[in-house]
């Protein structure tokens, strides 16, 4: 397996995370970004990932070495034509993404093309592309290279031979393959974000100050971090947009988006990444 290369789209907090644990875990990555300055950014933070794993001893410093040296990165989308896997993990745009696919499935006839969406349709997405077999989910958590689920979704389309090489793919990344149907949201994100937007609810309308739910929810349900803090890190955007897929996708007000959420990303204070969300950042 540690002779195919795979393709990372997209190197954002999702997109390094998994060319980190890629790369770490013996295989040639081709991280593409349309921005330089993005693909900078992400090997720095790849750089500092791998020394925590040396810190932690979990890796040695060669494994490091090697493992940066196994990773490449490119704004040329082309330079992926050789990749055996494509994980796409670019941003949560319905016709980003289908245009990426198109494109994608035309530069090569046999890479598998897996999206990390959080929660658009695998099938819309298959739709776009030649062999839409080979098009299915591989929906990682963040932060990457902690968390040991992966959820596999199948597209209408995805044949059996897709899901058994993501799910072989997973377990070679010392992860948890889990299969979801295509339905919105999958499992994770339609448990997970509705609780996030339930906590902006109780904040809104002024029952519990942001660290209060945390607090409660932490003693109170052993979660690892609190609701409002989760948002932050996932980005309040992000969670935004899981809400309105969820709402329009079951046609359910249960779905409906908390009005401080919107406000909050109408703002820009979109969580860790922009400084300012439920908490402040430096
Ligand atoms: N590379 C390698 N290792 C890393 C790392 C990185 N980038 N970042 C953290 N680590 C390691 C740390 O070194 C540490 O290792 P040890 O356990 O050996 O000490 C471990 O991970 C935990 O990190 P920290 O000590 O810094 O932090 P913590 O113990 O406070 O845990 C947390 C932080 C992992 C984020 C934890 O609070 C947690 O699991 N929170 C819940 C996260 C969650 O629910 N994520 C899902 C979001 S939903 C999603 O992603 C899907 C979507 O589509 C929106």
């Amino acid at each position: 397996m540690s002779d195919k290369k795979i393709g990372v789209v997209g190197a954002g907090t999702m997109g390094q995370g998994i060319a980190q644990v890629v790369a770490v875990s013996g295989f040639q990555v081709h991280l593409y970004d349309v921005s330089e300055e993005q693909l900078g950014r992400a090997k720095t933070n790849i750089d500092k990932g791998l020394g925590k794993l040396v810190a932690k001893e979990k890796i040695s410093e060669s494994d490091k070495k090697a493992a940066l040296e196994r990773l490449s990165s490119t704004t040329t989308l082309n330079t992926l034509s050789d990749c055996t896997v494509i994980i796409e993990a670019a941003p949560e745009q319905p016709e980003l993404k289908e245009k990426l696919f198109r494109d994608l499935s035309q530069l090569s006839s046999t890479a598998i093309l897996a999206s990390n969406t959080s929660s658009l349709s695998l099938t819309r997405l298959a739709a776009v592309c030649e062999q839409p077999e080979r098009v299915v989910g591989m929906h990682f958590f963040n932060p990457v290279p902690v968390l040991k689920l992966v959820e596999v979704i199948r597209a209408e389309q995805t044949s059996d031979a897709t899901v058994a090489e993501i799910e072989s793919l997973a377990k070679a990344l010392g992860k948890t393959a889990v299969p979801v149907g295509d339905a919105p949201g999958f499992a994770v994100n339609r448990l997970l974000v509705p609780m996030i937007n339930e906590a902006a609810f109780i904040v809104q309308e002024g029952t519990a100050a942001p660290e209060a739910v945390d607090e409660a929810m932490k003693l109170g349900a052993a979660h690892p971090m609190g609701p409002l803090a989760l948002g932050d890190l996932i980005g309040l955007d992000v969670c935004l947009a899981i809400m309105e897929v969820l709402q329009e996708g079951f046609g359910d007000p249960k779905y409906r988006p908390c009005p401080l959420l919107k406000r909050m990303v109408a703002a820009g204070y979109l969580g860790r990444k922009s400084g300012r969300g439920f908490y402040h950042y430096d």
